[in-house]
This record gives structure tokens, sequence and C-alpha cells, in this order.
């Protein structure tokens, strides 16, 4: 049988109590190339795809495999015909191995027996990996790895049901830039195998750097597919968000005053050593490096996660000694973590409860210690609107958020505590560009009010748009200082891989 789309969509609409995720999309997609959805936070990316792979089941419309329509009950099934998805929410069985996880359910048997042929599985998956050239063992237990090795076996898991179609909702999220290029070259190897590929990313530079085509979506209505190379960052970012967005880094000139933290000689023996930094009032101190270089850890001592071997931590002159994050929220200390989907999100709870957790006893009486619900709901209602999370109520449990919301909801919760001191790890991955100059100009005013503010971010155009000064470290150790006026990105790369 012919067809000239391997997979096609007609219509689609897909409604969820309170939201229409999906408003009537049509797309089109070709075998050997790569198709990328670009959209807002919440636009219906992860939605679509979900329905791709069999998940959800369309309210409305109508499917397209090798042009015939199809109906999938369930996940299972969309693989069986030939397509896979890697999620932007990462699922392994964490006690379990890589090669487990990678045949899980599939499982090959000593035939006829129904015991599992475990050298056949290490052997398939040692195969499997070392063709992709990644250096993990198959019997390592999943937990063992970090999150970028734990994405690869998720790729490589896709990879292996060589299926016709593979679905990428954010792959590279947690992925260095020498991970991204390995990515790429996989993905440049399946598309000339044949197979379609469709890609969702934030990140302007990688979409330009792999698309053959690309698809936006605006508040789950279609907005258009495009030839890559009739595209550039400006006019697809005016077809995401609808409007132009000329001021991406809103940073404002404000008074910088007293020295509020003070970070002396500080170690924690195996991470980092013997680093020194100070943040006045009003000041945002930008932390850069490579992935690994120290900068979450540095964070996480601050704030009483880790223990410090050595070294003194003082604010306002005054030293302090914080061993837990409770002590920390107590010093007017707050720190939105790099890992939120395993220490930030309780994803069974609602926004609401989301939002307040950090402070929920500022809103009990001193009497019966009873809630004061309605308080909570009109902070909850003005951090919302605030910073323009995405949900039909502050009831929606938040897993039902997409990504880049759920993001944001973290964002409230820290704001929320009203500190003096914020450290932000990573604030903008996974929000979209609108989303994001919204964050940034909210930074912005927090140091206006005379806040002083640490800015972890791997994303060098955000460091350089938003530090007054910035730090760089490599390898546990801080390897450059450098003034707002006198920043590059070639000076930053410079020290950050300058190792002593
Ligand atoms: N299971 C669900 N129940 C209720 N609402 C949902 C559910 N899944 C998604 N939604 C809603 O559908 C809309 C689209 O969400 P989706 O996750 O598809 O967005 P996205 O484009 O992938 O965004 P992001 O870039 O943040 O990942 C959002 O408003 C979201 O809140
Ligand atoms: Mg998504």
């Amino acid at each position: 049988m012919s067809y000239d789309y391997v997979l096609e969509t007609r219509d689609v609409k897909k409604v969820f109590p309170g939201v229409v995720a999906l408003d009537g999309i049509s797309l089109k997609f070709r075998s050997g190339a790569v198709h990328s959805l670009m959209g807002e936070n919440g636009a219906g990316k992860s939605t679509l795809m979900k329905i791709l792979s069999g998940m959800y089941k369309p309210t409305e419309g109508e499917m397209l495999y090798k042009g015939v329509e199809t109906v999938f009950e369930e996940p299972v099934e969309s693989i069986r015909l030939g397509i896979s998805m890697i999620h932007q929410e990462l699922s392994p069985v964490p006690h379990r191995s890589v090669m487990e996880n990678v045949w899980l359910g599939r499982e090959p048997l000593i035939k006829p027996t129904p015991f599992v042929d475990h050298k056949k599985m290490y052997d398939d998956t040692k195969k499997l990996l070392d063709d992709l050239e990644l250096s993990i063992d198959p019997r390592t237990i999943m937990a063992e790895l970090t999150v970028a090795k734990m994405q690869m076996v998720e790729i490589a898991k896709a990879v292996s049901y060589n299926s016709e179609v593979v679905i990428m909702d954010e792959p590279t999220s947690s992925l260095t830039k020498k991970e991204v290029e390995h990515l790429f070259k996989i993905i440049r190897r399946l598309k000339d195998q044949g197979k379609a590929i469709i890609y969702i990313s934030h990140k302007m530079d990688e979409i330009f750097a792999i698309s053959d085509e690309v698809s936006v979506l605006r508040d789950g209505k279609f907005v258009g597919s495009y030839d890559a190379k009739d595209l550039n960052t400006d006019k697809l970012i005016s077809l995401m968000v609808g409007r132009e967005l000329n001021d991406l880094f809103p940073k404002v000139q404000c008074p910088i005053t007293d020295v509020k933290l003070k970070v002396e000689n500080l170690s924690s023996a195996g991470a980092f050593e013997n680093v020194c930094f100070e943040v006045r009032k009003g000041e945002i101190v930008g932390f850069a490096g490579l992935v690994g270089a120290g900068r979450t850890e540095v964070m996480e001592t601050i704030f009483g996660m880790r223990k410090k071997s050595a070294g003194t931590v003082s604010i306002d002159g005054k030293t302090v000694d914080i061993k837990t994050p409770e002590s920390a929220i107590k010093h007017r200390l707050a720190l939105l973590t790099e890992d939120r989907r395993q220490s930030g999100i309780f994803p069974m709870l609602d926004v609401k409860d989301n939002m307040v957790m950090a402070v929920i006893d500022k809103y009990r009486n001193s009497f019966m210690k009873l809630l004061n619900h309605k308080q909570i709901r009109s902070d909850c209602n003005e951090y919302k609107n605030k910073i323009n999370v995405k949900t039909p109520s502050l009831e929606q449990k938040i897993m039902n958020l997409s990504g880049g919301n759920q993001q944001k909801v973290l964002v409230a919760r820290w704001l929320l505590t009203d500190p003096e001191i914020l450290i932000l790890d990573e604030p903008t991955r996974g929000i979209d560009v609108g989303a994001k100059a919204e964050i940034h100009a909210l930074i912005t005013n927090l140091a206006a009010k005379g806040k002083a503010i640490i800015l972890v971010s791997s994303e060098l155009p955000e460091i350089l748009g938003m530090s007054d000064k910035i730090v760089v470290m490599c390898e546990g150790k801080i390897t450059g200082m450098i003034d707002r006026k006198d920043a590059t990105q070639e000076g930053i790369m410079k020290y950050a891989t300058m190792s002593s």
C-alpha cells in the first residue's frame, strides 16, 4: 500500500474537564524527516503526542497510520504498529537494571520455558547500547544513573522497538551540550533509515539544528506547518505567542546596596571546595558552568540540604549555621531546585496545595490551628495570575498541568515564602519563551525590591541578560568572576572549561 504520510491527524479535538486541550488539529508526518512541534506551555503538544501513541483517545477527529484510519485502544497497540514515544516525564523502574527497563513486558524467554533468557537480554541490550555508542553497562541499576543517562536509556528503548515513528517530547531538558549532539547523531541516523521523528523542545537552537519541518500550536489550535528553512527565531516566536516579543531579558538597573549573603571558603567533600562569593541586596549573581561543575551542590549546601565540610555562610554580617531546609526558610532563604520532578512536585495534590506547601503554617490561626482557606485562595490566585499559570482551577491536580505550568507553580511556591535571598537553579528549564520573559521580569522586580538573588543557569544568554555579576565554576571550584559590563559568552566558556 502506498501513502504520502506515515502518520496524519484530521481535525483532532481533545477535551478535559474544564479545558479544551486540542481544538481541530490536522497534521501530517513524513517518513525520513524530523518534524518539530512548537508552542507555549500548555499549547497541547504533549496531549497530541499522547493521542498519537495511544495513551489518550481523541474526543473527536481521526488518525491515519500509513494511510489507514486507526484507533488505538491502548499504548501497546501503537508500539506494536510502529510508533514509540519518549515521554516528557520519565518513568523508569528505578530498582531494576537498565536491560530490564529496556525489555520490560517483552523479555526474551528461553523457549519453550516461561523463564527469562538473561543472557540474550544482556547481549541484545549491549548490542543496542554499543550501536548507539552509549557507554552504559546493561546490568546497572536504573536509580544509579544520572538523569541524563536515564534519558539516553529511554531513547535506546524507543530505538529498540524499531519503530516507524519515534516521538521525543523534550528529550534534551537534562542533557549537556555534548549529549545533545550525541542524540542528534542518533536522530539523523534514524532519519536516514527512513523513520519519522517527531520532536518537541523549547530550545530554539535545537529546533533549527535538527528540523526539516516545524508545526506550531497555540492554545490548542493549529497555527501552521512550515519548512524549517523558511523560518527564523523571531518569526517562530511570534507564531508561537501570537505577538512580538522584543524584550526577553527585561533587566533594569536598580540600586545594589549592603552585602546580604556572604559565603567564605565553603567546601563539601567530594563536591566542591573553597567557594567564596557574596550577594548584595538588589543584586543578581549568575552562576555559570558546565553541567556537573558543582553549582547545584553549592546551593544545596547553603540551603542546608547537604553537609558542608568547611567554611562559613553569613547573612547580614552574622554567621549562620543552616543544617536543614527548615532552618534555611526561617532565615528567609528560598531554593528553587533544579530537579523538580523528584524533589519538587507532589503529583496527587492540587495546584493550590503545591503552591502553599512551604508556608502552610502561616495560614493557621493561633487559636484552633485552623487554616484560613480564603487567604490561601486569594494568595494563590495572585501568584497564578502574576506568572500566568495555565490551569482551569486551583483545585486541579498538578499532574494534569502541562510540564511548563507545573514548573511555574513551583516558582510561585518559593515566591510565597517571601524570601530575602532567592536561589534559583535553572528556573526556566522547560519553560516557553513567553513565560521565560515573564519569569525574568519577576526576577528583576524582586531585585528592585532589594532581594538578593542567585541565578544558576546553563543558558548563557539568560546568564548574560540577567546577571549583575557572574561566577563561573568548573570541577568544583570557582574559576572566574566577571562583571556584567565585561561579560561575553567566550569569556564565560573560557573559565567554565578551565580546570586547575
Ligand atoms: N490529564 C489531563 N487532565 C486535565 N487537563 C489536562 C490533562 N493533560 C493535559 N491537560 C491540559 O491540557 C492543556 C495542554 O497540555 P499539554 O501538556 O499538552 O501542553 P504542552 O504543550 O505539552 O505544554 P509544555 O510545553 O508545558 O509541556 C493544558 O492546559 C493542560 O493543563
Ligand atoms: Mg508537554
